[in-house]
């Protein structure tokens, strides 16, 4: 099997930290820690196999893939030196340049992709794309994986919920559809699953589920969990277990990388804020405590980031406790390999015939999609009953 994963916002942090990553593991020159997929409990369920993976994809600043791995400085230099053939040999398509804002992003004096002119036509050359990657490449299937730039929330507009009405506001040019769900179209126009990895939305919304569903294909999303939700998602059970009653949990976190000058903007940090915030609840069972998540960008840092959560909870007697956590992680080194988890995830339930919501996916998601329990250790078991299903679905054919 060779499965294609065409990549939107391949020149970013966690793209170059992935394809340059996963080019030392297939040299073994490295260990693949961090990748779910390859946990004994997935072992022979016929993923494919990381040799069988290609890569490509599109971004909107320009320059070849291996300079900008260089750019980031997240891969020592002389691994680098030694995979440079890999990455030079990784196609960068030029992103269409519509339906995102470069000044947002803080894309002032790179070489950024040309503008088009109107959203079909964006639409088009995307599908063309796609199929190159394909012939050029003789791939089985393309997985689309968008690792772009965190988009604002969409504007409200009742085409969302209707892909005919979508289709149409497309041939409309409406300015208010994004390029995230440009790319998500696109790809599940075009026979392609699609995974959302950023909290922009995409195939979340109605119309796009429905272009999924209708084309038999499988999606997943959004915004990967990779440090302080990851341990939202692991601490709150434990308190509820108890009967421990939270009263309030603050959560700060500090970014010096592309991803945190991003958030600066009010508009794209609202995003990123929606899913961080929308996780409480549910695992705790009640609301009426004070959730507070604040994102600061610290140049320093660079993608070295780190979470603090004060959590202020009280027992027997009402007595008072608070406890603390304090997350360093390392950006991309940890969303990296979960990227390329969520591409072999994605062929294989592809290959099974699955469409829709990919749910058991939800342990790689601050917002999963579709019904998924809130907890991690829940999420995780409902994630190993489906690989037992691929088994026993492998045994009886
Ligand atoms: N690192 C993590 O742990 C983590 C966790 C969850 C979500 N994310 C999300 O992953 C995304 C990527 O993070 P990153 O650190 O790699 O950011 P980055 O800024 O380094 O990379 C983003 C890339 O997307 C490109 N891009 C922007 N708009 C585009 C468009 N319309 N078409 C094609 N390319 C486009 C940019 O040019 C850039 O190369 C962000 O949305 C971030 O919020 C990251």
């Amino acid at each position: 099997m060779r499965v294609g994963a065409a990549i939107v916002g391949i020149n970013g942090a966690i793209a170059t930290t992935l394809t340059a990553g996963l080019s030392a593991v297939r040299r073994g020159l490295a260990q693949p820690l961090g990748m779910v997929s390859e946990l004994p409990e997935f072992t022979g369920l016929g993923l494919p196999g990381l040799d069988e993976l290609v890569f490509g994809g599109w971004d909107i600043r320009l320059e070849p893939h291996a300079d900008w791995a260089r750019r980031h400085g997240l891969v020592p230099s002389e691994l680098l030196s030694t995979i440079s053939s890999d990455l030079e040999s990784i196609s960068v398509f030029e992103g269409p340049l519509i339906g995102v804002v470069p000044a947002a992003l803080g894309l002032s004096g790179v070489n950024l992709a040309r503008n088009v002119h109107s959203r079909r036509q964006a639409l088009e050359r995307l599908a063309a794309d796609i199929t190159a990657f394909r012939t050029e490449n003789e791939l089985d299937t393309v997985v689309v994986l968008n690792v772009s730039s965190t988009e604002p929330p969409l504007a409200h507009a009742p085409f969302w919920s209707d892909a005919g009405a979508l289709a149409r506001a497309i041939d409309d040019n409406d300015a208010r559809i994004t390029s995230s769900v440009l790319y998500a179209y696109a790809a599940l126009r075009e026979g392609c699953p699609y995974v959302n990895i950023t909290p922009s939305e995409a195939s979340d919304i109605p119309a796009l589920s429905e272009v999924a569903l209708g084309n038999g294909l499988p999606h997943a999303g959004k915004d990967l969990k990779t440090g302080q939700t990851l341990c939202k998602t692991v601490v709150a059970p434990m308190l509820r277990a108890r009967n421990l009653r939270v009263e309030g949990w603050y959560s700060m976190n500090i970014l010096g990388n592309d991803d945190g000058a991003v958030l600066t903007d009010p508009a794209n940090r609202a995003s990123k804020i929606a899913t961080k915030l929308g996780v409480l609840e549910d695992l705790l069972g009640y609301d009426g405590f004070d959730h507070q998540v604040h994102i600061h960008f610290y140049a320093p840092r660079g993608d070295a980031k780190e979470a603090w959560d004060t959590i202020d909870f009280c027992g027997w007697l009402n007595t008072k406790m608070t406890l603390k956590i304090n997350w360093l992680g390392a950006d991309s080194a940890l969303a990296a390999p979960l990227a390329v988890d969520l591409v072999r995830f994605a062929a294989l339930a592809y290959h099974r015939g699955e469409s829709g919501e990919m749910t058991h996916l939800a342990p790689f998601f601050k917002s999963p999609l579709g019904a998924a329990p809130p907890a991690f250790a829940d999420q995780m078991r409902d994630l190993f009953a489906y690989a037992e299903r691929v088994r026993v679905d492998m045994v009886d054919r």
